[in-house]
């Protein structure tokens, strides 16, 4: 009887090759990072301020540039699919990849290779592609090519970048790109390198893609910081706006002519906006006020709370969705 069973059962995996999850593969910055920095020794792009992960596990910097949970932790979280792993975490291998996918996203990355040049290291998303090539060997040379075609080709993708585009490289006149291009042929740069690392991804098998659009980048502590008075910097935020108008233009093209391909674009300009502007109607989190306000400066301070409204707009902005 026993044995029976045992044969039912490996004939039952014939059939259906490998029984592999759902899971996701995340692309993208600090807002998605959760802890590939934290195991680059070199990075000046890391969030290892006691502030950071306060409302997460232990309380202590887990490599999440915010208090809580990340973009890529709530989309995951809403869905019912598993937290993909940090790329760098000490605990990845084949079986890691195949419960719960992978993060590659990297504080500081951008669309570009040269953004953040200054944090000496980050994941661009060009290299994280690159990676992502990798675990797909790895995971072909453990089940297969048949049923990692299928893997990954029922895997969700998520594709979150652009901001430091602007904020760490554009915007900022010791980057070679700003003075090299104006706004128009800086978001059509942007866009083409965008489209081919799409396409590319496509051709390794991502079907299911959600591509984030950028929130009102001047208003982040940063730029405000840059504009002394603490008010957002509006330049920036036009630049977030042409961006998002450009890649939605951009995907709905790219989904007609990929076979199979099913994108979204996830707007969150207007939902932060909201947020950053009338901050009231959703409601202040005491604790988090209180238990930070003793040691962490206005500029710090601005941060955490910026990258919180970013994970409570891609919560709405899922439920959209
Ligand atoms: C960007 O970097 C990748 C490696 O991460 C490299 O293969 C590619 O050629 C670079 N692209 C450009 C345009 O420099
Ligand atoms: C598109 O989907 C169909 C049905 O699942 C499949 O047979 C076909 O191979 C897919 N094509 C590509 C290019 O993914
Ligand atoms: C507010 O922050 C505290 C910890 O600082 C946390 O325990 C609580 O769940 C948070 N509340 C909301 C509504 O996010």
């Amino acid at each position: 009887m026993k044995f029976c069973a045992i044969v039912v059962l490996f004939i039952v995996l014939a059939i259906n090759g490998c029984d592999c999850k759902i899971v996701q593969f995340i692309f993208g910055d600090s807002l998605s990072d959760v802890g590939n920095n934290k195991n680059l020794p070199r990075s000046l792009a890391t969030a290892n301020l006691p502030f950071y992960g306060i409302d997460f596990g232990n309380g202590l910097p887990n490599g999440r540039f915010t208090n809580g949970r990340t973009v890529s932790d709530i989309i995951g979280d809403k869905i019912g699919l598993p937290r993909p792993v940090a790329f760098l975490d000490p605990t990845m291998n084949e079986d890691v990849i195949l419960e719960n996918g992978v993060n590659y996203a990297s504080g500081g990355g951008g669309i570009l290779n040269e953004t953040g040049g200054y944090f000496i290291q980050r994941f661009s998303l060009w290299k994280q592609i690159e990676l992502f090539q990798g675990t797909q060997d790895v995971v072909v040379a453990k089940i297969g090519k048949k049923e990692a075609d299928k893997f990954f080709q029922d895997a969700r993708y998520v594709v979150a970048l652009g901001s430091n585009d602007f904020i760490n490289n554009y915007l900022m006149p010791v980057y070679s790109d700003s003075w090299k291009y104006n706004d128009q042929t800086f978001v059509d740069y942007l866009m083409e390198t965008l489209e081919s690392q799409l396409k590319m991804l496509h051709s390794l098998g991502a079907r299911k893609l959600m591509v984030f659009g950028l929130g009102p980048m001047g208003c982040i502590p940063l730029q405000r910081a840059l504009s002394l008075d603490g008010n957002c910097q509006n330049k920036a935020s036009n630049l977030a706006k042409k961006f998002n108008k450009a890649a939605t233009t951009m995907l709905l093209d790219l989904e007609a002519k990929l076979p199979n391909a099913s994108y979204r674009f996830g707007e969150a300009y207007d939902l932060v906006n909201d947020i950053i502007t009338n901050p009231k109607k959703y409601g202040t989190n005491k604790t988090l006020l209180k238990s930070n306000e003793a040691f962490i400066n206005e500029i710090s301070f601005r941060k955490i709370i910026d990258h919180s409204f970013s994970t409570q707009i891609y919560f709405f902005v899922m439920k959209k969705v």
